[in-house]
């Protein structure tokens, strides 16, 4: 039998306290990047926003919403550093088992179709493509890019 092995992490909400940190990593990481003030908003009308911590520092964090039993996922990040290791899909997962816990049935999302990265983690866990938005995000130049939706059942 063999064993996997799990970094160890840590969950918690974010406080004011973390977004000095959380914005250089967001700008870091983002094409277009939040500013303090959408996370701000974000904490004040209590989404439910989480930092995921190494012993090392903050690995990612994510912020999403429940209205009825659906789930809307608006930002999950992982710190460019601690890229392509894995945590991406535990941020995920915590992120499926907060939905769970909260009753939520369907979690929905918004990804650009330029970022493949993203893209492939969301349908490895199991999300398909269900719609698109025109023009939804700012892009180069003045230029829009459409967004993909895409959703799963919890
Ligand atoms: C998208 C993001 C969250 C993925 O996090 P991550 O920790 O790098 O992802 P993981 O290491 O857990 O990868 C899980 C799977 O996703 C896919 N994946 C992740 N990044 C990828 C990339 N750059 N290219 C191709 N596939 C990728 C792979 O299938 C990967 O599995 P594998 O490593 O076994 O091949 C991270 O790149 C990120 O924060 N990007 C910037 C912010 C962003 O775009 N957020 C999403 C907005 S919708």
């Amino acid at each position: 039998m063999s064993a996997v092995l799990k970094p160890e992490v840590r969950f918690r909400p974010i406080t004011e306290a973390d977004l000095d940190r959380l914005l250089e990593i967001e700008q870091q990481a983002h094409v277009s990047p939040w500013t303090r003030g959408i996370f701000r908003d974000c904490i004040r009308v209590n989404y439910i926003c989480t930092v995921m911590e190494l012993g090392v520092g903050i690995a990612g964090y994510s912020i999403f919403n429940i209205a009825v039993d659906e789930a809307h996922l608006f930002n999950i990040c992982i710190n460019p550093q601690f890229q392509r290791q894995g945590f991406g899909r535990i941020l995920l997962e915590h992120i499926l088992d907060q939905c769970r816990e909260r009753q939520a049935k369907s979690v929905f999302l918004e990804v650009r179709p330029s970022n493949v990265g993203a893209i492939a983690l969301y349908e490895s866990a199991g999300f398909v493509e269900v719609g698109i938005r025109t023009g939804y995000y700012p892009a180069n130049e003045g230029r829009r890019e459409d967004a993909l939706i895409f959703a799963r059942d919890v």
